[in-house]
């Protein structure tokens, strides 16, 4: 698939190590992680009881379990910060609809640990924005806004609760109220939209040490030469978040209502998370990216994802038994030696395999018939003059590299 061969790359060139964390998980984690009130725990999580009383979830997103791993494994102990990156299904109970899916795939990254230098934040939106970018799915913005930390939060909870005392909120935003009044700035039905008109911007409730952090990051964000917005309305729908919050969009909508308004990829910081989870204090910031949003996003721009296929060099060809058992020893070989190579071992007609060999426009080609095996060799054959050639086994992958070279 080659948007995860994409973001494999990216990963890996930011320095990335894949983590991969269990499909099934307590359900408690994902409860107090996300936070009992978000609606990923209260409406889109599937869980389900054991025989053993237990309450487990279907994994809805994979921050939470990334941290719980961290912690558990003692990883504070490698060095730090530790970048971790999967790729791989999770599940919410949303309602299906262009964009918003039951089991969807996401690409996600952390920088967990050390402190909470600004550079994390910037580099963890910097790589999305590059994966996204190279899939030449543009123009794209980054919306972006600091939700402060435990000293400049409360302050401004009290200001959003005064503020929207007099407001005619949703149901859930009036729970939402006593629990996380921030979550009331992006709820998206329509009465809160109203009652948002004069909401209290944050900004001006944020603490020199927040304020000088976003500042940092934007710094950085414009030296990587990446066009953002700042939305004081942007919190996230999730509820361990301090700092910096995030989402990277399409920057026209694509027409016809299909993606909308809809995030590709977000995240931000979490620095308390890890003492939410029992464990020592960890800043921690990342993001994730909903690779079908972005699948359907090439699919309505009609931008085809190219293939990134390496060509095979060789074919290997074989006659008889024998030569068609040799031929995994000496592909495992070529393996081994990074040549890449195709055959067509379903296929025991030689003529079949040497115009399958011809389709796939190889420079050379390699025939094994009982007799080289017998005797130890193997035919090496130019695809384009069609002279062969007999080599001893040992020297074949010396001779191939020698030809392709050439
Ligand atoms: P999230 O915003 O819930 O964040 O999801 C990240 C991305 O997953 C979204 O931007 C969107 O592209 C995609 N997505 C979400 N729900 C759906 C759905 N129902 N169908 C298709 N795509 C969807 C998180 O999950 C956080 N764990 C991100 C994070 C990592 N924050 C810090 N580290």
């Amino acid at each position: 698939m080659k948007i995860e061969e994409e973001a494999r790359d990216i990963a890996e060139f930011y320095s990335f190590l894949r983590i991969e964390t269990p499909l099934l998980e307590a359900a408690e984690l994902y409860e107090r992680g996300i936070g009992e009130e978000t609606d990923v725990v209260q409406k889109e999580m599937y869980t389900l009881r054991t025989k053993g009383s237990g309450k487990l979830a279907l994994r809805p997103e994979y921050t939470a379990a990334i941290m719980r791993s961290y912690l558990q494994h003692g990883m504070h102990r490698l060095p730090q910060p530790q970048r971790l990156y999967s790729f791989g299904p999770v599940f919410r109970h949303d309602r299906p609809q262009a964009g918003r899916y039951r089991q969807f795939y996401q690409f996600n990254l952390e920088i967990l640990g050390g402190d909470s230098d600004a550079i994390y934040d910037a580099q963890v939106i910097i790589a999305f924005y590059k994966l996204i970018e190279e899939l030449k799915v543009k123009p794209l913005i980054i919306q972006i806004n600091s939700i402060g930390c435990r000293i400049c939060r409360p302050n401004y909870r009290k200001k959003l609760v005064e503020y929207y005392r007099d407001e005619e909120i949703c149901r859930d935003c009036e729970r939402r109220l006593k629990v996380n009044p921030i979550r009331l700035l992006d709820c998206k039905k329509e009465v809160c939209q109203t009652a948002k008109a004069g909401v209290p911007n944050i900004f001006d409730s944020l603490c020199s040490l927040c304020r000088g952090h976003l500042k940092q990051v934007l710094e950085y964000l414009e030296e990587a030469n990446l066009p953002y917005v700042l939305n004081h309305l942007l919190a996230r729908g999730l509820d361990y978040y301090s700092r910096t919050v995030f989402e990277i969009f399409l920057e026209e909508a694509i027409p016809a209502g299909r993606q909308g308004n809809l995030a590709l990829a977000g995240g931000g910081r979490y620095d308390y998370l890890a003492e939410v989870l029992g464990g020592r204090p960890t800043p921690a910031v990342g993001g994730a990216l909903g690779v079908q949003r972005l699948i359907e996003i090439l699919q309505t721009s009609g931008t085809a994802i190219p293939l990134r296929t390496s060509k095979p060099k060789v074919f290997l060809v074989h006659i008889g038994n024998d030569a068609k058992k040799k031929s995994l020893s000496l592909m495992e070989e070529l393996r081994r030696a990074n040549i890449s190579t195709s055959n067509a071992l379903g296929k025991d007609s030689l003529s079949a395999q040497l115009e399958a060999a011809n389709k796939m426009g190889v420079p050379l080609a390699l025939i094994l018939g009982q007799r080289e095996v017998y005797e130890g060799s193997v035919i090496i054959r130019d695809m384009e003059n069609g002279v062969q050639e007999p080599i001893p086994m040992r020297n074949m992958v010396e001779e191939i590299k020698k030809r392709l070279r050439g």
